[in-house]
């Protein structure tokens, strides 16, 4: 009887490529060489030009190269990884001048068939396994994008990524002439550029040097001190790996030569293939000029005439301001085409700020959301969408994507990622599609309070999300919980009047200072934050219309249940007592601190990023949080009980209300109460 072990050993033996002897590669131009590398994603060889195109200038796309038979990287007697050294050719075309996308990467990699995503990834991470040491990853990232959640330096970067998108080391891109005068360059210029990569395994240490011409500079950019036998295994794979998101590039490379222990063979940028010319759009032209050549066709003309009003219907012609912006510009047609004509069975949903309608793109074939806002005003519209071109640079794995957007008259459209699993408030109230877990509601708590903290600190500016709530909780294909409509409440803050201020939030959500002072801030959205950790876990609407009288306003109850030292009872009956007894009781504690009256008593969320991940402990007193125990509030429970559209009002406010009952009152619940529609 073979011994199991043995056995598995043997196997583990066979399948070590044994005949992989390669140790140098030489590609001065990729024309016939289509058989040894493997390709990945949308990479493809441009066989006529002879070069390597990993992505086009299309959204969301990745592509890989990788020599085919894996490499030995490691002395196998004694683990230690070999020195090599390599120089490639590459050229980034952007799909617009300055505004690059994503990047791309010289890899090393345990693997050809990477499990990995575009846009900010690079196509070598999928996002839950960045920074995990066994990935096994080593990356030269050619970066054209700054990501905030990984650190980037700048939008024009040249990092070493070790395991993770959090360069090891990185610089601005330029290359020295001398051994002080350093000259910066663009690596987004659409010309082609040489980098080498030298690692010495004697001295523990890489280097990396680019340069716009084919002489090596003497000084590197960056060298970087590392050992990166713990990095590799004994059999790697090498090439490249490309990726674009909302922002797009075409990436290409133009030759490659690679050598294991020695110097490998130089390229000349003169002797490699050329990119092509980045394609300038002359339909215009060209339609004008075969119109004439037609020489006048009645029936063409007729058609054009036609053809020209059915385009100048949909057509909305761009404004300056709209050219300079980021995020990609979808077309009315494209959003038409993919939301079916914005076709009622297509709807998702229909919240405060328009309707959402579910869409494919016909091109990429990609599920979206389209979120439609009609707005009059034309200047609350443009200082919004220059908005929006910030809130696009925006990433985080808890943040639903923007993907894009559209203009047409007084319609504005935004375009998301598709979020399967619909919004979280489905899952906890009335008769939930299922129920979901304790696991799951902690799960979605944290990844909510991970995005919160990351718009508040984690941005080149404070972002605001205003309308924190279950119904702007959605969950992606593993319930995960993202943060959607983050920014937009600013839209409707601008108002169509100038001289109007209006506060948008949601009842039950909302900061009692907030109709006071007309300012949001991120002590508001703690606020919101605390309301919806009350939410999930007792899975009811943080006002309940139908409730009975002491239970009203779920802080209230919650607050009399915890100080009577009954604290389970409020936990949602649907989870049958199925549930981390110490979790809960944390998230509630939690849930009353957040919802305390004033702004300053709350914690920010950073402290309550590290209360959630058990780093901090939660203080053992909690005070009073700010509940119903406001004059009037029985009054407007009585005339809104009756009411059907009382769960999900927005509410607003102008200054002069505001100046008249801010005397009064304190509470938000007055200025709901005189202005209710
Ligand atoms: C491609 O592989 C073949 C054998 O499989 C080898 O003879 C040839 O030299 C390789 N070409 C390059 C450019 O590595
Ligand atoms: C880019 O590649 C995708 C996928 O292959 C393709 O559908 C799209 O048409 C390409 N775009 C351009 C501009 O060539
Ligand atoms: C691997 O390491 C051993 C022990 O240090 C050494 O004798 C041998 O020459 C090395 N092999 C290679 C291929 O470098
Ligand atoms: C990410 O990749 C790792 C390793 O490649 C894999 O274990 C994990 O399941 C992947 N996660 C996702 C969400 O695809
Ligand atoms: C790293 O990845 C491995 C395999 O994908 C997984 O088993 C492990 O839990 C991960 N470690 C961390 C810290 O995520
Ligand atoms: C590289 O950076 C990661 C953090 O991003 C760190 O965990 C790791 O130790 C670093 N490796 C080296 C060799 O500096
Ligand atoms: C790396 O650069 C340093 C100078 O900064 C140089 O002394 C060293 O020899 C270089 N190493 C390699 C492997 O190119």
């Amino acid at each position: 009887m073979a011994d199991p072990l043995i056995l598995f050993c043997v196997l583990l033996l066979l399948s070590i490529p044994v005949s992989s002897q390669v140790s140098e590669l030489f590609y001065p131009g990729f024309k016939h060489v289509g058989t040894n590398l493997t390709l990945e994603g949308i990479a493809e060889f441009e066989n006529d030009l002879g070069i390597l195109k990993l992505t086009n200038d299309t959204s969301r796309l990745l592509g890989h190269a990788f020599y085919t038979s894996p490499i030995r990287f490691k002395n196998s007697t004694n683990g230690k990884a070999f020195s090599f050294s390599t120089s490639f050719a590459f050229a980034i075309v952007p799909e617009y001048p300055k505004l690059g996308g994503h990047g791309f990467a010289f890899t090393i990699a345990p693997s050809k068939d990477l499990n990995s995503l575009p846009s900010q990834y690079l196509g070598l991470f999928n996002g839950s396994d960045i920074g995990n040491s066994s990935t096994h990853i080593f990356a030269i990232e050619f970066d054209t994008v700054q990501d905030f959640e990984f650190g980037d330096i700048n939008d024009n970067h040249v990092g070493i990524d070790l395991n993770s998108l959090k360069s090891n080391a990185s610089a601005e891109a330029a290359y020295y002439t001398d051994a002080t005068t350093k000259q910066n360059f663009n690596l987004k210029s659409g010309k082609a550029i040489q980098a080498w990569i030298d690692y010495d395994s004697a001295q523990n240490v890489i280097n990396v040097t680019i340069s716009p011409r084919s002489s090596k500079p003497k000084t590197p950019l960056i060298s970087f001190h590392v050992d990166l036998s713990p990095i590799f295994e004994e059999f790697m794979y090498v090439g490249f790996s490309a990726s674009t998101g909302l922002l797009a590039s075409s990436h290409y490379v133009l030759g490659w030569s690679f050598k294991i222990d020695g110097q490998s063979q130089p390229l000349h940028l003169a002797s490699l293939p050329k990119i092509p010319i980045p394609r300038k759009d002359h339909t215009a032209l060209k339609i004008g000029v075969s119109v004439a050549a037609i020489a006048l066709t009645l029936s063409v003309i007729s058609i054009s005439i036609y053809l020209f009003i059915r385009k100048l219907k949909n057509a909305e012609p761009m404004e300056s301001w709209e050219l300079e912006l980021g995020p990609h510009r979808y077309s009315y047609q494209e959003l038409k085409k993919a939301t079916k004509g914005f076709r009622g069975k297509e709807l998702l949903g229909e919240g405060g700020f328009g309707q959402v309608f579910k869409g494919t793109l016909p091109i990429s074939k990609t599920l979206v959301a389209v979120k439609r806002i009609s707005n009059d005003s034309k200047q609350g519209l443009r200082e919004f969408v220059a908005e929006i071109a910030s809130i696009g640079r925006l990433r985080h794995r808890n943040l639903v994507q923007l993907l894009g957007w559209c203009r047409r008259r007084g319609d504005l459209m935004l375009v998301y990622d598709y979020m399967q699993n619909g919004s979280l408030d489905a899952y906890l109230f009335d008769e939930p599609k299922w129920v979901l877990s304790w696991e799951q509601r902690f799960g979605i708590i944290k990844g909510i309070a991970s995005a919160l903290h990351y718009l508040h600190e984690g941005f080149e500016q404070v972002v605001v999300h205003r309308d924190v709530k279950a119904s702007n909780v959605l969950l992606d294909s593993e319930m995960n919980g993202r943060l959607g409509d983050f920014g937009l409440a600013r839209l409707h803050e601008h108002g169509s009047n100038s001289n109007t201020t209006r506060v948008v939030g949601t009842l039950g959500y909302l900061a009692p200072e907030l109709p006071r002072t007309g300012k949001a801030s991120t002590g508001s959205d703690v606020y919101a934050f605390g309301a919806l950790l009350l939410e999930v876990v007792c899975g009811r609407r943080p006002i309940e219309p139908n409730a009975k009288p002491g239970e009203l306003v779920l802080v209230d109850w919650v607050w009399n249940r915890y100080k009577e030292g009954k604290v389970l009872e409020v936990v949602d009956p649907r989870l049958d007592g199925v549930y981390n007894e110490r979790e809960v009781v944390m998230v509630v504690k939690l849930g009353l601190i957040c919802s305390a009256h004033g702004p300053r008593a709350r914690p920010n969320m950073r402290l309550v990023v590290r209360y959630l991940d058990g780093e901090v402990e939660i203080p053992e007193e909690v005070r009073p949080p700010s509940g119903s125990h406001v004059a009037g509030f029985d009054d407007f429970v009585s005339s809104f009980a009756s009411s059907s559209s009382f769960d999900r009002m927005s509410c607003y406010s102008n200054k002069e209300m505001d100046a008249s009952f801010a005397s009064l009152s304190t509470s938000p619940l007055y200025l709901l109460h005189g202005q209710t529609r």
